[in-house]
């Protein structure tokens, strides 16, 4: 299954602007905040999870929240998802990729989950 989302640059600055931790907190966790250094990371993240969401097919919704996925980088800097156990076991998920880029104002998050038939 695949999900992909694309996210103003702008409109993550702006919320946190007004809203701060907050905000962050939201869709974010401690390790997830400290490991997004610009705005441009932190929209990659919500793009990433909104993309996770429609790679399962149900959006952001009771089925999945934010914090239900972990976006954490590999030694060389490559963004990886963890689940936690109750996502992996309802959506039998047996392999994730994730993808992030930003250029021109926008970040946009690929996602790519395997699931046990
Ligand atoms: C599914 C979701 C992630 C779509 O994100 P969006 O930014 O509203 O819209 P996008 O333009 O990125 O994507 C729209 C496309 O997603 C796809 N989509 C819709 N529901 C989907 C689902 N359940 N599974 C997979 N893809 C889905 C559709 O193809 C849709 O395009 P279409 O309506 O023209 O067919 C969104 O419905 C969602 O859950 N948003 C949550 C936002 C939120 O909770 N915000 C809280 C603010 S604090």
């Amino acid at each position: 299954m695949i999900g992909i989302d694309i996210v103003k640059i702008d409109r993550i600055s702006s919320t946190k602007a007004k809203f701060g931790d907050k905000f962050l907190s939201k869709f974010l966790c401690e390790e997830e905040i400290n490991l997004a250094k610009s705005d441009a990371s932190l929209a990659g993240f919500w793009a990433a999870k909104e993309a996770i969401s429609k790679a399962l097919g149900c959006g952001i919704s009771a089925e999945f929240g934010f914090l239900d996925a972990e976006i954490y980088k590999s030694q060389k800097g490559a963004p990886m998802i963890k689940f936690s156990k109750e996502i992996v076991d309802k959506f039998r998920i047996k392999s994730s990729s994730l993808s992030i880029t930003h250029d021109g104002g926008f970040a946009i998050a690929a996602v790519i989950i395997e699931t046990y038939s």
